[in-house]
C-alpha cells in the first residue's frame, strides 16, 4: 500500500457513529464502486466509493459492508466481504486482500468472501425490521452512469419488496462532516504534499512556459511523494483563461506579465486538498495586480475567521459577499452608489465573484455536508474568494484549507506562503536554485 492507512480503532468509531444514527433493528448495506470501463479492455483507475471507504478503510473492487447491530448472533453484527482472491488473480493484478488482512485493517472480524453476500443476505434480510441503502444525495450529483450501489439496492428492493426501507445518505453526510483526528492528520499531509508541489512550480515557472509543463511538474511531485495524484482535475490557467472557472484544458502559453490561477490538491491516502495560488509570470506583481491580489487576500482572512462553530452556511456567505462587496468598490470595479440600489436577490458583486466561496473538504473534494446546519468544530472547509476581471485578462484566486475548531479556525495550508510578497520571494529564491 501506498499509504499508511488510518487504524483500526478510527474505523471503528466512524462505524459506531453509524450505528448510533440507525433506528433498532436496522441492517445497513454499502457497496464499493464499479471498475469503469472505457472501450475495447480498458478501464479507468478503479476509486474506491467514499462512504464504504470511510467505514472500513478498504480501497478494493466488489466490497460491501453489512452492519446489523441488533442480529442475534454477534458474527452477524458487522460483516466485511472482500473479492475472493486466488493465485490467477495474484499473477495476473496482483495481490489483494486476505480475510485476515482485511479483518486487521477495518477492525472487522467477520470477513467472507464476496461471493458468499447472496446467501448471507437471504439469512439476515428477514431479520431486520428496516434495511438502510446507501445513495448519493450530493447537492450537486448529476451522474448518468448507474453506480454499482444502485444497481444492486434495485435488485435488494425488488427480492424483499415488503420490507421498510431507510436512507443512510442524511446519517453518512452528518458522519462525515465532522472529522476524526486520524482525518484530519490525513488530509494534513495530503496539503503538505500539494505544499511542495507549489514550491517547485515557483522554481520552474516562467515565460513561455505552457500550462501543461505546470501541470506536469505538480503530478511529479504529488507521485515521487506517494500520492496517487490529483484530487481532482488541476486548472491551471494563465492570464484570461484565469477567469475561465472550470478551464481544465491547460494548454496555453504563459507569458510575460500575466497571472497564473493554479488550482490543484493532491489525494493522499484517499483524502483531498485543494489549494489555489495565482502568480505573476515574471516573478513580480504589476501593482495593479497587487491591489486585486491583496483584495482577495484581505477577503479570504476575515471569511477564515467567520468560519466560527454555530454560524450557518448561508449567513457565512452573504456576509463573505458583504466584505467582497466593499473589496470590489475599493478597486474601483463596483460603484457605491450602485450597490446602495442594488436588487439583494442579484448583487453586484456575482459580476467578478461568481461563486461560493466555502466547501466541505475530505474524502471527496466537495465533500458531503450538512449545508443547512450550524457549522460545527472538526469541520473542514476551503475558503477560497476570487475576482475575475474579464475585462482586464486578470483572475485572482486564494484557496485554504480551515479546520473549524470551538476556538479559532486552524489554517491548514499555514506553512505554504500566500502573501502576495512571499510569492514573489518564494518565486525568486525556487526560481534561482533551478537555474543553479
Ligand atoms: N478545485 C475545486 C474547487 O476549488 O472547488
Ligand atoms: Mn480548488
Ligand atoms: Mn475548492
Amino acid at each position: 500500500m501506498r499509504y499508511p492507512p488510518l487504524s483500526a480503532a478510527t474505523y471503528r468509531e466512524h462505524r459506531a457513529r453509524y450505528r448510533q444514527a440507525m433506528e433498532k433493528g436496522g441492517l445497513a448495506i454499502f457497496h464499493s464502486n464499479d471498475i469503469m470501463p472505457t472501450s475495447a479492455d480498458g478501464t479507468m483507475p478503479f476509486k474506491q466509493a467514499s462512504d464504504i471507504f470511510y467505514l472500513s478503510g478498504i480501497d478494493q473492487e466488489e466490497t460491501i459492508l453489512l452492519l446489523f447491530p441488533d442480529a442475534m448472533d454477534p458474527k452477524d453484527r458487522e460483516i466485511l466481504f472482500v473479492r475472493e482472491t486466488s493465485e490467477l488473480i495474484a499473477i495476473w493484478e496482483g495481490a489483494k486482500f486476505s480475510q485476515k488482512e482485511a479483518s486487521e485493517l477495518s477492525g472487522i472480524p467477520t470477513v467472507l468472501w464476496t461471493s458468499s453476500y447472496e446467501a448471507t443476505i437471504k439469512r439476515l434480510v428477514p431479520q431486520c425490521e428496516h434495511l438502510y441503502l446507501n445513495s448519493n444525495e450530493h447537492l450537486r450529483q448529476g451522474n448518468e452512469v448507474e453506480t454499482r450501489e444502485e444497481r444492486k439496492n434495485k435488485e435488494l428492493r425488488a427480492q424483499f419488496p415488503l420490507h421498510s426501507v431507510k436512507r443512510s445518505a442524511p446519517i453518512m453526510h452528518r458522519i462525515r462532516s465532522r472529522k476524526t483526528k486520524e482525518e484530519v492528520a490525513q488530509i494534513q499531509r495530503a496539503i503538505n504534499i500539494t505544499g511542495k508541489a507549489f514550491e517547485r512550480v515557483c522554481g520552474f515557472v516562467k515565460p513561455g512556459v505552457k500550462e501543461y509543463e505546470i501541470e506536469a511538474e505538480i503530478t511529479h511531485e504529488f507521485i515521487r511523494n506517494g500520492s496517487r495524484g490529483h484530487a481532482y482535475t488541476p486548472i491551471i490557467g494563465s492570464g484570461y483563461n484565469a477567469c475561465v472557472l472550470h478551464y481544465i484544458t491547460n494548454d496555453m502559453v504563459c507569458n510575460d506579465g500575466e497571472v497564473i490561477l493554479m488550482d490543484f490538491g493532491c489525494e493522499y491516502g484517499g483524502y483531498a486538498s485543494d489549494l489555489t495560488r495565482s502568480i505573476p509570470v515574471n516573478g513580480r506583481f504589476t501593482k495593479r495586480q497587487k491591489d486585486v491580489y491583496n483584495a482577495v487576500h484581505r477577503v479570504q482572512q476575515e471569511a477564515t475567521q467567520l468560519l466560527r462553530p454555530g454560524t450557518l452556511l448561508a449567513d457565512y456567505h452573504k456576509e463573505v459577499g458583504r466584505i467582497m462587496e466593499s473589496e470590489l468598490i475599493g478597486l474601483g470595479l463596483l460603484d457605491k452608489n450602485d450597490v446602495a440600489k442594488q436588487d439583494p436577490e442579484k448583487p453586484l458583486y456575482k459580476k467578478y465573484f461568481m461563486h461560493g466561496t466555502s466547501h466541505f473538504l475530505g474524502l471527496d473534494v466537495h465533500d458531503v455536508g450538512l449545508w443547512n446546519e450550524m457549522i460545527q468544530p472538526d469541520m473542514v472547509f476551503t475558503v477560497e474568494p476570487g475576482i475575475y476581471i474579464r475585462e482586464e485578462k486578470l483572475g485572482i484566486r486564494l484557496e485554504n484549507n480551515i479546520l473549524v475548531t470551538r476556538d479559532k479556525p486552524i489554517d491548514l495550508f499555514k506553512d505554504i506562503p500566500v502573501e502576495a510578497d512571499a510569492v514573489e520571494e518564494m518565486m525568486a529564491s525556487k526560481g534561482k536554485k533551478v537555474m543553479a
